[in-house]
């Protein structure tokens, strides 16, 4: 355990192992990657002019591709950053077809039948479909960035305020291990989005404390709804601000999660 003010691990370069958490979180569709994957398209309906031909970040993608199935399509490209080349080097093996990379096909599955409205049942879903939304994932991920929320400038300086849309799932309240430091890095990862641009923010929710990889249980600050608010306030357009809230039962220690889109002021 590292020598912070709180009780769980929050050093992620000594202790997160990618693959650990590909197998606690990835190994079923449960209903919180459900939830978030029916978050993403309906986002990508009700933004459509928003993302087309956008360069997305995926900013703390850690080791996973699932949220960025159903933004492909419409994205011209996705830029995956985290802060652990680990996490970038397994989203590499997968985007290489190396014989060991991890299998996407349950949540490929579920995508798009998400995307039909539930008229292809997952099972349905053809093999011509599924590989060529792989090849278009493969091909829409053009850079894997190491970058740091912590810095004021998360990707160097080059990179400020050069994105259309900037996602982020669960990464903040992970990286952070206090509520001011969390403010903090909201303000550096916001500063990546152009004027005008799309944010998608999911983070766990309330009085959710920590999270499992493998026998490690990772830090997470807790936040409530007010926080969002107060945190995005000053940096995104008056009434853009969507929160969604929902229980997260499968997961000890994770009490719900918010899922957020907002708008960057002009
Ligand atoms: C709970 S995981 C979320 C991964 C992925 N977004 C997902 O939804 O499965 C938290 C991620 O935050 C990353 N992280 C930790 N500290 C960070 C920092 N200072 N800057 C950027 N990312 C960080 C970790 O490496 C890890 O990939």
């Amino acid at each position: 355990m590292s020598t912070t003010a709180t009780q769980y691990e929050t050093d992620y370069k000594a202790k997160f192992g990618p693959r650990a958490y590909l197998n606690e979180y990835f190994q079923e569709v449960d209903q919180t990657n459900h939830n978030v994957m029916q978050f993403i398209v309906e986002t990508t309906e009700m933004y459509p002019a928003k993302l087309a031909n956008a360069t997305l970040l995926n900013f703390g993608c850690g080791p996973a591709i699932d949220t960025m199935i159903s933004f492909a399509p419409q994205c011209a490209e996705i830029h995956m950053s985290d802060y652990l080349a680990g996490n970038l080097a397994e989203v590499q093996q997968w985007v290489r077809h190396a014989p060991d990379a991890f299998h996407w096909e349950i949540f490929l599955r579920r995508a798009l039948s998400l995307e039909s409205h539930g008229t292809i049942p997952d099972a349905e879903v053809t093999q011509a479909d599924l590989e060529a939304r792989e090849a278009l994932i493969r091909q829409k991920m053009t850079q894997f960035l190491v970058g740091d929320a912590a810095q004021m400038h998360p990707l160097g300086d080059a990179a400020t305020a050069s994105y259309d849309v900037v996602s982020l799932f669960f990464c903040l309240e992970a990286a952070a291990t206090t509520i001011e430091q969390w403010r903090e890095m909201v303000k550096n990862v916001f500063s990546l989005l152009k004027p005008n641009g799309l944010l998608v923010w999911v983070m766990t929710a309330k009085q959710s404390k920590a999270y499992y990889v493998g026998d490690e249980l990772f830090n997470i600050v807790p936040l409530k709804q007010s926080d969002i608010e107060a945190a995005l306030e000053g940096i995104i357009a008056a009434d853009s601000l969507k929160i969604q809230y929902f229980d997260v039962v499968e997961h000890e220690h994770v009490e719900g999660a918010y899922m957020v889109t907002a708008l960057k002021a002009g």
